[in-house]
């Protein structure tokens, strides 16, 4: 188990540049609170409310920040299937397979 944030975290300046991951995102929150913003089909913002106890999944290939809110505390977990590898591309970063996968499920699903 690996956990991130905290008010003396520095990495929170790091998540809120919108980037994306070649694998899944998991994280669950065991403290605190935060937003993850996620862009949508049409490249607009879509802000989701997290907190203790929650549990968000981002796909492959999505571009997506994380912020904290007033509050300004957050502990997550990170969970990982298989190896964990965590490595954030910031956008542009429209390249990778994984970002190409993403738009084409997009476009199939419109
Ligand atoms: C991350 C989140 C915060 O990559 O997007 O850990
Ligand atoms: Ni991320």
């Amino acid at each position: 188990m690996t956990t991130w944030g905290s008010r003396k975290c520095d990495k929170i300046k790091v998540f809120y540049q919108e980037h994306l991951h070649l694998d899944e995102e998991i994280r669950y929150i065991l403290e605190g609170s935060g937003y993850f913003d996620v862009r949508d089909r049409e490249d607009q913002w879509i802000r989701i409310s997290m907190e203790k106890g929650d549990m968000i999944t981002l796909p492959a290939g999505i571009y997506h920040r994380f912020t904290l809110d007033e509050k300004n505390y957050v502990k997550a977990m990170r969970l990982f299937v298989g190896e964990p590898v965590w490595t954030a591309y910031n956008r542009p970063a429209d390249h990778f397979p994984a970002r190409e996968q993403y738009v084409r499920f997009l476009a199939q699903t419109a």
